[in-house]
């Protein structure tokens, strides 16, 4: 089983951004907590991040013939690209939204996701766990 994790915008700055909303971990170290449960669910699993919109799309059309499933956070991209959520519904490989932040938490703009009617679920507020969660999910969905 092939999984693709996606981060977007801003993530590549995880550890240094806002640490009291994200925490401290920066993007190399949640991508070996993420890659190393990948290994013991016996998934293969792959990491990308862009902070471009388009770079996001164009991965996401790759991974429908590489992958059976991405995990996908989009960052702000979550609460208004439409084209991120007709990338998703294009590529009917499985997406699970995550946030590390508990979106509903927070401000109003955040209680909006665009892209979640186009995903199988959705994972927020477990801090970095958030992905590990969303790749347990999606590896129990696809066995
Ligand atoms: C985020 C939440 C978004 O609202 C925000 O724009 C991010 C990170 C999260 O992981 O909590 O960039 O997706």
């Amino acid at each position: 089983m092939r999984i693709l994790v996606i981060h977007g915008p801003n993530l590549n700055l995880l550890g240094e951004r806002e640490p009291g909303i994200y925490g401290t971990e920066n993007l190399e170290q949640v991508n070996g907590a993420i890659l190393a449960r990948a290994k013991e669910l016996g998934a293969q699993c792959e990491v990308f991040q862009s902070n471009h919109e388009g770079d996001i799309i164009d991965r996401l059309h790759e991974a429908r013939r590489e992958f059976d499933g991405v995990v996908l956070n989009a960052g702000a991209y979550t609460h208004y690209s439409y084209a991120i959520r007709d990338a998703i519904a294009a590529i009917r490989i499985p997406c699970v939204e995550v946030h590390i932040s508990n979106v509903h938490a927070r401000e109003e703009f955040r209680h909006t996701s665009v892209i979640a009617p186009a995903c199988l679920g959705v994972v927020c507020g477990f801090g970095g766990d958030s992905y590990l969660l969303a790749l347990e999910g999606l590896v129990r969905r696809l066995s």
